[in-house]
């Protein structure tokens, strides 16, 4: 059995007292629902450390958003898998469609990124999914494919708990348009079936996947419902104390 996960990725919002606010609210709204499902909040890197005290010993997890590959040197800007083992962090994004598109991340540098947080024990969230043209030409299924594979060919998984794929079609991303939960299912079913292609069926059937993209209360139930989707990444929904509760109790 897959335990669901959701997780909020606050993306580039909140100051640090904004940050401590929301996780201090979201500690009393899901305490009660934390056996049942994984919550992950995935705060901006400047507010991971007020984050992580705040949720300590609640059961909520602490994801950041990137990671660089290597453990330390002279990588101006950059935030190592070492640094975010030290703050506590037990996920991390990886190749979310943003740092695709505005910081020219290529699957090889994801696939660096996936294998760097996984040999520190930190949980990997790699996201993968099509544009709004690829759909339209009917490449979502190879976009797809190719973007999991290049994450899980040869990758050494050892507690395949540790791999989470978020399927976030980018047009969904912030628009309000969401993918249907039939058509989430069945891309979430081709992700599955390439993991396997890679790394056994036995590690597939155990990877969660998500579905993102204009999350809200409203249709998280449908999507949870639906066999190969395992769980949520958040955005804008994930701001609100009480919104981000109600997808939690999906
Ligand atoms: P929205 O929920 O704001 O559409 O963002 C989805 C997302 O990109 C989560 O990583």
């Amino acid at each position: 059995m897959r335990k669901p996960i959701i997780a909020g990725n606050w993306k580039m919002h909140k100051t640090v007292p904004e940050a401590v606010r929301l996780a201090k609210q979201l500690k009393v709204l899901v305490s009660d629902e934390l056996k049942g499902v994984e919550v992950v909040l995935c705060p901006p890197f400047t507010a991971l450390y007020a984050v992580a005290e705040v949720i300590k010993g609640s059961g909520i997890q602490l994801g950041a958003q990137d990671v660089f590959w290597a453990d330390e040197g002279a990588y101006t800007g950059e935030i190592s898998p070492v640094m975010l083992k030290d703050l506590g962090c037990h996920y991390v994004i990886v190749g979310h469609s943003e740092r695709r598109a505005y910081f020219h991340e290529t699957d090889e540098d994801v696939r660096r990124k996936a294998e760097a947080a996984l040999a520190k024990g930190i949980g990997v969230i790699a996201c993968v999914g099509e544009t709004l043209d690829q759909r339209r030409r009917g490449e979502t299924e190879a976009v797809v494919r190719r973007e999991v594979r290049a994450i899980v060919e040869g990758l050494e998984l050892n507690d395949p708990g540790q791999l989470v794929i978020a399927y976030e079609p980018i047009w969904a991303i912030g628009t309000g348009e969401t993918a249907t939960s039939g058509e989430a299912n069945r891309v979430a079913g081709l992700i599955r079936e390439e993991i396997a292609r890679w790394l056994g069926g036995e590690a597939a059937a155990r990877v969660r996947i998500q579905y993102g993209g204009s999350v809200k209360p409203e249709n998280i139930g449908g999507f949870m419902q639906e066999p190969e989707i395992d769980g949520a990444l958040v955005g804008g929904a994930s701001l609100d104390a009480s919104s981000f509760a109600q997808i939690v109790k999906f």
